[in-house]
């Protein structure tokens, strides 16, 4: 029997399944407000089947923005367009999740199909980044950010909670701190980007202490029935994995005690010269697992998983309790109804909207005779 199409739940929610859509920018918003596209992608996606749609990662500042294309929730306005998301994606039978961040040295960038590359301060498309410390990322992101003081960090983590509470408003069950891939949490976190002196700085606890305060500033406004969940990097491919792993499990277990009820476990990418083992599927779930054991906390996590053996195998070993998988659902949006055919599992009703399903339990792909 698959454990993959069992439910999960998680405080007072609970996901048809174990198959979770990560946050995946859409770069088309404007001004930080959702358009057009994304009321078609989202609910398009959730009623493929996945138990939980996470919205993409969404700035909780305008300078927290990764492009000028990125959605936002810094201002009330913002949380309409938001709101219809997350109906709809409750409509269809998934749970609405959103990421809420801040890109911190990464921002001011084009999107990925314009070169990633930095947008300079000076361009009017840009804007002056922030980061624990005035160091570059380097590559294509050379702009040299601005040290925070300690007025810009408890603004920034008074952002984290207006936005927290505009993500309540708009519906969505289901809340991911964007801890992970090199943005300004992740930043605070690491030793190469970060090297103040103040006590936000040196030690790994110091370098803790901005995603410990700010997971408790947001647990506090966050409804206590709901998930607070984050995505993390806990490792960085760069030759020195077992530190970063321990001194990042050791965090993950303050944030569980703060109130965190689930880790997305992720990469560092806070330098552009990492060794990622990109070929290898599913390379993340021996490192979700530690996590799970280490922290006992219930942990998610993605990268790479190739196909249906590969997602029910995450699941059914316990290496985590919901498995991320992205691309897969843009190619198809009714990916699970695929997963679920490969490995045998009876058609249930949710997989499908009834104007599909009814004729796609007949159907065998183009070219087929059958069209009754
Ligand atoms: C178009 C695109 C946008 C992405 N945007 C985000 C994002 O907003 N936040 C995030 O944490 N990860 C983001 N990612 C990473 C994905 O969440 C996911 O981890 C990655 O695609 C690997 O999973 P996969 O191999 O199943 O696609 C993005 C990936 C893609 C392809």
């Amino acid at each position: 029997m698959s454990q993959l199409f069992t439910p999960f739940t998680l405080k007072d929610i609970t996901l048809r399944n174990r198959i979770a859509v990560p946050p995946m920018c859409q770069y088309s918003a404007i001004d930080g407000y959702t358009q057009d596209w994304h009321q078609v992608h989202y609910p398009a996606i959730a009623r493929g089947g996945a138990g939980l749609v996470i919205v993409e990662a969404t700035a909780v500042s305008p300078e927290g923005r990764i492009t000028p294309y990125c959605t936002g929730l810094w201002e009330d306005g913002q949380v309409d367009g938001m709101a219809r998301i997350a109906a709809s994606i409750k409509a269809a039978g998934a749970v609405p999740g959103i990421q809420i961040g801040h890109a911190g040295r990464k921002a001011s960038a084009n999107s990925p199909w314009e070169g990633d590359d930095h947008i300079a301060a000076e361009d009017p498309r840009g804007w002056q980044t922030l980061s624990p410390s005035a160091i570059a990322f380097g590559g294509g992101l050379p702009q040299v950010p601005k040290a925070m003081t300690r007025e810009d960090i408890a603004r920034v983590q008074a952002d984290f909670v207006a936005a927290a509470k505009r993500a309540r408003d708009a519906g969505f069950e289901w809340l991911e701190l964007h801890f992970a891939h090199g943005y300004l949490a992740q930043s605070f976190f690491s030793a190469y980007s970060n090297q103040r002196e103040d006590d936000y700085g040196g030690s790994a606890d110091n370098r803790g202490r901005f995603l410990r305060e700010t997971v408790e500033a947001v647990r506090a406004v966050w409804p206590e029935h709901l998930p607070l969940t984050a995505r993390f990097g806990v490792i960085e491919y760069d030759g020195h994995e077992e530190q970063t792993l321990s001194e990042s499990i050791a965090l993950v277990g303050q944030l569980r005690d703060r109130g965190l009820d689930l880790l997305n476990v992720s990469m560092n990418f806070v330098i552009p010269e990492v060794k990622v083992p990109w070929g290898t599927p599913a390379f993340l779930a021996p490192v979700a697992q530690r996590v799970r054991r280490e922290t006992g906390l219930p942990v998610a996590s993605g990268w790479c998983i190739d196909g249906p053996d590969t997602a029910e195998k995450v699941i059914a070993t316990g290496q985590m309790d919901l498995v991320m998988i992205g691309r897969a659902h843009l190619a198809n949006p009714h990916y699970p109804y695929q997963l679920a055919q490969a490995l045998g599992v009876a058609q249930p009703a949710w997989t499908l909207p009834a104007p599909y399903a009814h004729w796609l339990s007949r159907y065998r792909g183009p070219g087929t005779a059958s069209a009754q």
